[in-house]
């Protein structure tokens, strides 16, 4: 069973082999394009440290809603600036805030985009946690209610899959009961179940101006070190009521999506975070790495560990690779 019987070079000598033997493949279908709603109109900013990346008025976020339908993506995921932020984060929840505006413009206008929204208080909050504080930390049961009714208020803007990013205790079942209640049953949630407190969030923070203004999301988000504590946190969710769970950061949790996927078996998402995306941005400009390749590569490697769907900010150089461009 030793060489010279066993030559595995063999299936490796044209591409044609190489594509028939190819274990995974990453499809279009698999693709989510965040996207940074912002106040006003005809507002188009550049997120310095996400070359690419643009926070966009809502008449803009529809027109790029309708070049990633035509480029075949099937969803996007809302993040909310808000006109004015508080203590509490009223807008989160307000019938008239800027994500159940945006939601109402894109689904009149691109109705075939799902339309996935961010749940979560920080870019609402004034200290840019992701809940309200008392006694220094966030508090859990109070910030359940808000999230809550934030997602009521996307789910009667017309999202088509809410998805609470908060890491609060029991969210989930809050969220599913709130929505149940007003005749959402079969709104889909999808959790960011296993999220852990990430130096990799730094340019989202400044896309969505959501950072922090004291301490950190510790108290909250997971430790880097804990992969059984992601299969615990994936399990109450599902038992919560989550019909797809997220991983996130990705490339540096591969393997907790890899468990995730083999210990349940449910739609499984992975967020390729804003650091993962400026670390390949920065390495390209300088020449020091072949952007599209590394792009193509670390989505792949993504889809490997079991990911089912990728959140991307590459979503549309993907989409463009893949259809041969
Ligand atoms: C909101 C939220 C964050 C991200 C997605 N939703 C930031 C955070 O937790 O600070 C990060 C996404 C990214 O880095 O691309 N809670």
């Amino acid at each position: 069973m030793e060489f010279p019987i066993h030559r595995p070079r063999r299936l490796r000598k044209n591409e044609h082999l190489r594509r028939m033997v190819r274990e995974t493949r990453l499809s279009v279908d698999q693709l989510i394009l965040p996207l940074f709603v912002v106040p006003g109109e005809g507002v188009d900013n550049e997120v310095s440290s996400m070359p690419g990346v643009r926070q966009l008025s809502i008449d803009l976020t529809v027109r790029e809603c309708a070049e990633v339908r035509d480029l075949g993506i099937p969803a996007v995921i809302l993040f909310g600036i808000p006109e004015a932020k508080d203590p509490e984060g009223s807008e989160a929840y307000s019938d008239d805030g800027i994500i159940p505006n945006a939601v109402r413009a894109i689904k009149s206008e691109v109705p075939e985009i799902q339309v996935i929204t961010d749940v979560c208080l920080c870019e609402y909050t004034d200290h840019g946690h992701c809940g309200l504080i008392v006694d220094g930390d966030v508090d859990n049961d109070s910030t359940v209610e808000l999230l809550a009714r934030e997602a009521l208020a996307h789910a009667r803007a017309g999202a088509d899959i809410v998805a609470p990013s908060d890491m609060m205790d029991g969210r989930v079942d809050g969220i599913r009961e709130a929505l149940d209640e007003e005749g959402f049953e079969n709104l889909p949630i999808l959790a960011y179940a296993a999220k852990f407190a990430s130096a990799f969030y730094g340019p989202f923070r400044d896309a969505a101006e959501s950072t922090p203004q004291f301490g950190d999301r510790r108290s909250y988000q997971m430790d880097s070190a804990n992969g059984n504590e992601a299969l615990r946190e994936v399990e109450m969710d599902l038992e919560e009521g989550a019909d797809m769970v997220m991983v996130k950061p990705a490339l540096a949790y591969l393997d907790v999506i890899w468990r995730v996927k083999q210990s349940f078996g449910v739609p499984v998402a992975a967020y390729q975070v804003s650091g993962e995306y400026a670390m390949i941005k920065a390495a390209a400009a300088n020449g020091w790495l072949d952007e599209s390749r590394v792009m193509m590569e670390s989505l792949l490697s993504i889809r490997r560990a079991g990911a089912d769907m990728i959140l991307t900010y590459f979503a549309k150089d993907a989409a463009r690779a893949l259809a041969g461009g």
